[in-house]
């Protein structure tokens, strides 16, 4: 693994009180949402200035050196270190995981800022995407799917994402509604695709998210792996509402 931005910081969870947890000069907010081995959660940068700034303990000093260039809010991947979840093979995805989002920048992959190493957990540092996870889009619509001109829309973020991986020799093994994320709530022009509640409506007109920053990204690189070119892989993993039918078929991918 390249280990050139994994930082190994045994002081990171000190402070056990969840709203006052800090992790690389971030505080860790609400849950985002939660997998199978990771929990996300939204972090706000410590701001030295404000006047509790006392009570920061020297890790968060420390983390200021290493943070200044990166976003007010980001999204943070933990992963508790001592779960009896955390077999060699997940270890193994989870190296594969980081190593992937730190090598391959692209508009409709979710970008890696950083990632962490205490003693108790690892910390992935992402970028925020504050439209959460498109099963969350889809099931806060009024007609319980999207429209047409949306599906298109994102499909070809989804697309474009795709292609990119592929042009990399790289596949992604768990594509799902829960790993694709949006940058923001929906935009004002996508009009075919009104939200349930007259409140979640009446938010997504106040935010007026731009649809020039609308994007969708693909997340969860936790099955991800590179693909020689004409072999096939035969681990059989993935999401089986999800899986291709070959895949359940256990056959390989081609
Ligand atoms: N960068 C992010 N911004 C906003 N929400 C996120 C972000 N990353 C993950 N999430 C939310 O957390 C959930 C779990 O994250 P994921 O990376 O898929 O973890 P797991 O490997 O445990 O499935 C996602 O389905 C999504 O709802
Ligand atoms: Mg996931």
């Amino acid at each position: 693994m390249n280990t050139t931005h994994m930082y190994v910081n045994p002081h990171a969870n000190a402070n056990h009180h969840q709203s006052a947890i800090t992790v690389a000069g971030y505080r860790l907010k609400q849950k985002l949402g939660s997998g199978s081995f990771a929990s996300v959660y939204k972090a706000i940068k410590v701001k030295y200035s404000s006047p509790d700034s006392e009570t920061e303990t020297e890790t968060d000093a420390d983390s200021i050196n290493y943070n200044n260039s990166l976003p007010e809010i980001v999204a943070i991947k933990r992963i508790d270190r001592s779960s009896n979840k955390i077999t060699k093979k997940v270890l193994e995805n989870l190296y594969l995981e980081i190593s992937i989002l730190e090598t391959y920048r692209h508009p409709n992959i979710v970008c890696l800022h950083q990632a962490h190493k205490s003693n108790e957990h690892f910390d992935l540092i992402l970028e925020y995407c504050a439209g959460g996870d498109l099963q969350g889009l889809i099931r806060t619509r009024k007609s319980g799917g999207l429209s047409e001109p949306l599906t298109r829309r994102l499909m070809r973020g989804l697309t474009a994402g795709l292609a990119f991986l592929a042009s990399q020799n790289l596949i992604h093994r768990d594509i799902k509604p829960q790993n694709l994320l949006l940058t923001g709530p929906l935009p004002l022009d996508e009009l075919e695709d009104p939200a349930r509640t007259e409140e979640e409506e009446q938010a997504r007109r106040v935010e007026n998210f731009p649809s020039s920053m609308f994007h969708l990204k693909l997340a969860d690189f936790g099955f991800a792996r590179h693909l020689q070119k004409a072999s096939l892989a035969d681990t059989l993993c993935g999401t089986p509402l999800y899986m291709a039918p070959e895949i359940l078929q256990d056959r390989r991918y081609v």
